[in-house]
């Protein structure tokens, strides 16, 4: 868990970089209706929770900059006796007040008058620019009233660059409930299960373990289904001899994993599934060797295609030289995406690649990135020999820059193809 200090030390780390005489402030996430009068269940605004971990809806935080100092307020639902008979406890105003580490707490009813006594004699005001969450936003953007308008926003998501020691054990907490659903679907994959049923066991094992949610809708493809990078139906059956790629991760506490194995219908890899598969894991497994702090992400993506485009002119995939095929981008048709992307509190962490001078930014320690690396082969491809079509493959692990390397923080989930032999072949029971 995040402890109140811990909160209010990033409150006071983004007030701090605010100009003087500045105003802040940011809102809960909206409540999604789903249809009618049901809704969607409701998750916090990530950066909202960054900066106070509350997960309630209606509420708002406001920063207050002065000569004097900084004040923060929190806005709360009031408590309703019949609302919270339908919805649940709401924490109300003086419980509030006991719990966060804010130097007022008001009821949500209250922000406007509040907002409009704390504006008077302020030059800057930072909210989100680009949201429609509330209509104050929309009011703010064309208002004159202040000489600057910033983005909390841009503010918030760069502070999550970089994660603290109590983050980075809610991202291990959550990959380890991940490992489980991973190994778990290996252990119950069977010729003649659907692809949903497999989607099943991995939920059943994110539910089993508290995580109420996915950090993003799982994927689980079976043979060229793979080959559609988002396919989320998983609606086909398992297929004897051909591969199951599973991307699928939790969310537990508000922290995401996100994991890819790709593993074989009853357990065995064929040649052709191993040629493509060891390719596939020797690149990734490289690149992870590379991370340490000051290199590139884009250092590492040139890796990944040099390494991938050498091992299809190997295997007969692409010919002519590693170069020339990588300057006509043929590599892209069957490699088309990124090595990886930050994960934190969303699955893709939207926190900045580059900096305000649009210079890339460098890998330091504490950041948490995945290494994703695939070969998509669609089974209609003719330039490809026929023992390879039909075959998509990713490989992708959560890995933290260390300070002087990286620790992949899903080593425990198995990914050779004598592990995950092992793991397809041990029952249900036995895990
Ligand atoms: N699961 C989404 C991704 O790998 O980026
Ligand atoms: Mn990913
Ligand atoms: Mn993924």
């Amino acid at each position: 868990m995040i402890k109140e200090s811990e909160y209010k030390k990033r409150r006071d780390t983004l007030a701090k970089g605010f100009l003087k005489n500045s105003i802040g402030v940011i809102f809960s996430a909206k409540e999604a209706t789903r249809s009618n009068d049901t809704h969607h269940p409701y998750r916090q605004d990530s950066n909202f929770y960054y900066l106070c971990g509350f997960k309630e809806d209606n509420s708002a935080l406001m920063f207050i900059k002065t000569k004097k100092g900084l004040k923060t307020a929190l806005f709360v639902h009031k408590k309703d006796k019949t609302l919270e008979l339908w919805n649940g406890k709401r924490l109300g105003v003086k419980e509030a007040k006991k719990r966060f580490l804010v130097d007022e707490v008001y009821e949500i009813d209250e922000f406007k008058d509040i907002f409009k006594a704390s504006i008077k004699g302020k030059k800057n005001i930072y909210f989100e620019i680009n949201s429609k969450k509330s209509t104050l936003n929309k009011i703010l953007k064309s208002t004159k009233f202040f000489k600057e308008k910033l983005d909390i926003i841009a503010h918030v998501q760069k502070m999550r660059l970089i994660k603290s020691a109590s983050e980075i054990k809610l991202i291990r907490e959550s990959i380890a409930i991940t490992a489980k659903a991973h190994h778990r679907a290996m252990s119950m994959n069977k010729e003649g299960k659907y692809e949903y049923q497999l989607q099943a066991e991995v939920e059943h094992e994110f539910r089993h373990n508290a995580a109420y949610s996915d950090a993003y809708t799982s994927i689980v493809a079976c043979g060229n289904n793979a080959n559609t990078l988002h396919y989320i139906e998983n609606s086909k059956p398992l297929v004897d001899g051909e591969l199951i790629l599973i991307d699928a991760g939790c969310e537990h506490n508000y922290y995401a994993s996100d994991i890819t194995r790709t593993i074989p219908v009853n357990g065995k890899f064929s040649e052709p599934q191993k040629e493509l598969y060891n390719l596939v894991l020797d690149t990734q497994l490289k690149v992870i060797s590379m991370i340490k702090p000051k290199i590139m992400r884009s250092r590492l993506q040139e890796e990944a295609e040099k390494l991938l485009t050498e091992g299809m002119i190997k295997l007969g995939i692409l010919n002519g030289s590693v170069k020339k095929a990588i300057k006509e981008q043929k590599h892209k048709k069957y490699y088309p995406h990124g090595i990886g992307h930050w994960m934190g509190i969303d699955v893709h962490d939207p926190a900045p690649y580059r900096d305000k001078n649009n210079k890339e930014i460098a890998l330091r320690e504490g950041m948490v990135l995945t290494i994703e690396p695939g070969l998509y082969i669609d089974k209609d491809d003719k330039s490809v020999p026929k023992k390879f079509r039909g075959i998509g493959i990713r490989i992708e692990d959560d890995i933290l820059v260390t300070k002087d390397g990286c620790e992949n923080l899903s080593s425990s989930i198995a990914k050779t193809i004598e592990e995950v032999e092992i793991i397809c072949h041990i029952s249900k029971r036995d895990i």
